[in-house]
């Protein structure tokens, strides 16, 4: 029972992940828009104002990790730095560090997921240590958990490393049982003022990158099924416990939508990764299944949770990956993650509008 999914962690270090991103929604249930205003449709536009992008120096973030620092990395290019999100019907709020603090003094906002939501964190504390770089700052590990505190204005940015949500046990004899009825975590997270969650790139590794050997499934054990019909189940584990635990007039709940990744690229007619791509796309990839999948488990629900449709913006954006300037060259391509500054910033600048 207690030998729960610590050896999750050192698995989900690993950058390899592989992602079928594609668009969909945002405003699940309500919002995603703002007086109207539909914040995630619009455009990538150059911005060549020196004081706009990017949002901050990633070298004046020191506690930011190697494999999204891409500049300190080498990566020549800055372009991918200069764009600026443009919605078609109004303008993204500019960014207001000391507004944001003040809005969760005294709060608890924390990310559940896995590296894509590490970067997503990362990207955030990064735009606020910028702001103040005199504030002092406490960051902190306890088991899956890191903590990020800012004492000057009481609020505290957490990050749950967690990629499938529920849970795995280690049972009878070192076998790993993927539960997914279970949410172990659930009353950590239910102490939080806003709940950023995000699942699913890990749901499609198999071989030695899978980190289950057998599936429990309300009764039932069976060694595997298709991934899409237990990441369902799984979400819809969440969704309950959601509807029926959270009090969503307390604690605000997000989830993140598919990131997409840029590896067998059809949309760059040859080049099918990453690399070397030093402009956004003019065109972008259709709608992937699972998608559909969280659209639908997160409309069927009645609690109010908000869709970060970030999905299709980032699809244009097959140049903001670390490519070889993430974790070393080659050899360890990363179209998956995302330099910092860059792309990331943007879903925390929406996070910002729909927080309200
Ligand atoms: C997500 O945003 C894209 C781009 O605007 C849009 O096409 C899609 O319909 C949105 N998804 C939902 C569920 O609103
Ligand atoms: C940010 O917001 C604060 C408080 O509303 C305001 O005093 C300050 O001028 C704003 N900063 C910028 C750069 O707009
Ligand atoms: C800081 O916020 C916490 C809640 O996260 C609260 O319990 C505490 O009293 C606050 N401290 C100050 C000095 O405001
Ligand atoms: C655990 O597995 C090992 C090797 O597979 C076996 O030798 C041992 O008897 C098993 N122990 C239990 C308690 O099932
Ligand atoms: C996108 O279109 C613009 C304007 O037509 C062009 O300059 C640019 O090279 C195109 N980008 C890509 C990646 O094809």
């Amino acid at each position: 029972m207690f030998s729960l999914l610590v050896l999750l962690l050192s698995l989900m270090l690993s950058n390899n992940v592989v992602v079928y991103g594609n668009l969909i929604n945002h405003n699940v249930n309500q919002l995603g828009s703002i007086n109207g205003c539909d914040l995630f449709k619009g455009r990538w536009v150059y911005d060549d104002d020196a004081s706009d992008y990017p949002l901050y120096d990633s070298s004046v973030c020191p506690f930011i990790e190697k494999q999204f620092d891409c500049l300190k990395n080498g990566r020549p290019d800055r372009d991918y730095l200069k764009y600026k999100w443009q919605p078609s019907e109004c303008n993204l709020p500019r960014f207001n560090a000391t507004e944001f603090q003040n809005k969760l003094k005294g709060k608890q906002m924390m990310f559940v997921g896995d590296s894509i939501s590490l970067n997503q964190w990362q990207s955030l504390t990064c735009m606020l240590h910028a702001a103040d770089p005199q504030a002092k700052y406490i960051s902190k590990r306890i088991g899956p958990t890191s903590i990020f505190t800012f004492p000057k204005y009481n609020t505290s940015y957490l990050m749950h490393r967690n990629a499938f949500l529920v849970d795995i046990i280690m049972e009878n004899n070192e076998t790993r049982v993927l539960k997914l009825n279970s949410l172990s975590s659930a009353d950590e997270w239910k102490k939080m003022d806003v709940l950023i969650f995000d699942s699913w790139h890990w749901w499609l590794h198999t071989g030695r990158k899978q980190p289950w050997d057998l599936v429990q499934d309300g009764k039932s054990t069976y060694k595997d099924a298709p991934r899409l019909t237990l990441y369902e189940k799984a979400l819809n584990t969440w969704a309950k416990w959601v509807d029926s635990e959270v009090d969503t007039t307390k604690t605000k709940i997000f989830f993140q939508g598919v990131s997409p990744d840029h590896d067998n690229l059809v949309s760059l007619g040859g080049s099918n990764t990453c690399v070397g791509i030093t402009q956004p796309l003019n065109n972008t990839e259709g709608v992937h299944e699972e998608e559909l999948v969280l659209e639908k488990v997160l409309k069927g629900m009645n609690k109010q949770v908000y869709l970060l449709n970030i999905t299709k913006l980032s699809q244009y954006r097959a140049d903001g990956h670390p490519s070889v300037f993430g974790h070393g060259g080659h050899r360890d391509l990363d179209c998956t993650h995302w330099c910092l500054a860059g792309v990331v910033d943007t879903w925390n600048l929406l996070l910002t509008a729909l927080l309200g």
